[in-house]
């Protein structure tokens, strides 16, 4: 179904519900509060919280699944086309929903603004069938019951019953369409083929790319930016590809994480490790890796790891196609080696990978958090790599480091290479010094941990 310029169409706790005139970057939690479906909060406005947490019906690895998602970071025209439902709508027929029922018998709510976040994310990992693991609820935070008695309504949830929300799974999800709308305040793209996507950047020169718009998203909501036209990605076959060959990994820049995960079938320890570190799983829902690495933040989770493993990004532009290392991606504080009008079309991970890699996240929060300083180590006969975050001005392989402990590990000679040759950033998240004792200690954590250099 492709929208009509002025109107956007999308499905709402099982009903069509059209809306215009809206300026693009309206949240779909500011929408859905003022059409009085007020269970989802603001908390954050910037994906920390999972207040806002409502579900998307998507395709799942097999069938249709329930996708809990911020709503405070979907743009409304990003809901276009698609089917959501609020918490109002999992109590049926009278009948408190499952994790409704479990949370208000075992008290795991006091003031109550969390809860309805609560119960999406717990909605979402019971209809899953998978563990009922408290990192389903990673993205969620509440600030007055405690997490025991919310961790235990989580365990306490059986399979799921046979109701209508249930039964709603047995067919497939929307498909993801082309959308153009327009409002006086702006313009919200939505191509669903890599020419027409490439077409657009070029014609519209102020236009900014987005996908899970966990950046774009913050600097709207907290820092009241506009951005004139938006270019969603989401719909872009081409940046959704996965191939997993005998030379390398190769991973479409406009996958999820959580569909990174979902495809990669044999994925190694270290990066599903990696990944649940990452972020919670109501932003790995919609933030992709192509999207971490172009913003260029300094602390973002995917560079570290990616220079450790020697990742090369495929990037396209209307000229045609180049392959750059990671490593000479980076150009200065949030700049890189795109052009007006390119972008990463996929992130290739060299085979074989590897034998030993780390990753080390510093951060005030374990999951869901924005790093302080975060490493990754990689260890193979004859070389060594160390990525790192949080310690200068664009994410780094620290190279002198690399070669000194290829022939044995030696703190005093880390720390000294690290102090001459870093610039971290003194700010409310750590001081320099504090930066370059963590990412000392966590290349000896490595060392430590796996025994290498003994
Ligand atoms: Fe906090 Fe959306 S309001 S994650
Ligand atoms: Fe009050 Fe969670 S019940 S914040």
């Amino acid at each position: 179904m492709a929208c009509a310029s002025a109107d956007l169409e999308f499905v709402l706790n099982g009903k069509p519900v059209q809306a215009g005139g809206i300026a693009p970057q309206t949240t779909l939690l500011d929408y859905i509060r003022s059409q009085g479906l007020t269970g989802a909060k603001e908390g954050c406005a910037e994906g920390e919280c999972g207040a806002c947490a409502v579900l998307f019906v998507r395709p799942g690895p097999v069938g249709t699944v329930y996708q809990s998602v911020n709503s405070c970071l979907v743009p409304l025209p990003a809901a276009s086309g698609q089917e959501v439902y609020t918490v109002e709508a999992l109590a049926e027929s009278g009948e408190l929903a499952d994790p409704q029922r479990a949370m208000a018998d075992g008290g795991g709510s006091q003031c109550g603004y969390c809860t309805p976040g609560f119960i999406v994310s717990m909605f979402a990992c019971q209809q899953s069938g998978r563990e009922l693991h408290s990192d389903a609820l990673g993205g969620n935070l509440c600030r007055c019951t405690g997490y025991r008695p919310i961790r235990d309504a989580l365990r306490s949830l059986g399979p799921p019953r046979d109701t209508p929300l249930r039964r709603r799974l047995r067919s497939a999800a929307p498909a993801v369409d082309p959308v153009e709308y327009k409002s006086a305040e702006g313009s919200f793209s939505r191509p669903c083929d890599l020419s027409a996507c490439l077409k657009l950047a070029a014609e519209y020169a102020t236009a900014r790319f987005v996908a899970g718009n966990t950046d774009l998203g913050v600097m709207t909501n907290l820092r009241h930016e506009r951005f004139p036209h938006l270019i969603s990605l989401e719909g872009v076959p081409e940046l959704r590809e996965f191939e997993d060959r005998e030379d390398c990994v190769e991973i479409g820049a406009g996958l999820t994480l959580t569909e990174i995960e979902e495809r990669w079938v044999s994925m190694p320890a270290f990066f599903r490790e990696w990944l649940r570190l990452f972020a919670s799983p109501l932003i790995r829902n919609r933030a992709t890796l192509g999207g971490n690495l172009a913003t260029a933040s300094p602390i973002g989770d995917s560079a570290p790891l990616l220079l450790a493993v020697d990742a090369e990004l495929r990037i396209c532009g209307t000229t045609g196609e180049r392959v750059i290392p990671l490593h000479s991606f980076f150009r200065g504080y949030r700049q890189t080696a795109l052009h007006r009008g390119e972008i990463i079309r996929s992130v290739r991970i060299p085979r074989p990978l590897p034998p030993l890699v780390r990753f080390y996240k510093v951060a005030k929060r374990r999951v869901d958090d924005i790093s302080t300083v975060a490493a990754a180590i990689s260890l193979r006969t004859g070389t060594a790599r160390v990525g790192l975050g949080g310690v200068g001005p664009v994410p780094l392989r620290a190279k002198e480091v690399e070669a000194a402990i290829v022939d044995g590990f030696d703190p005093e000679r880390v720390r000294e290479i690290l102090e001459r040759t870093l610039r971290p950033m003194n700010d409310h998240r750590g001081s320099a010094a504090y930066r370059l004792a963590m990412a000392a200690s966590l290349v000896e954590k490595c060392f430590f941990e796996t025994g290498a250099g003994r």
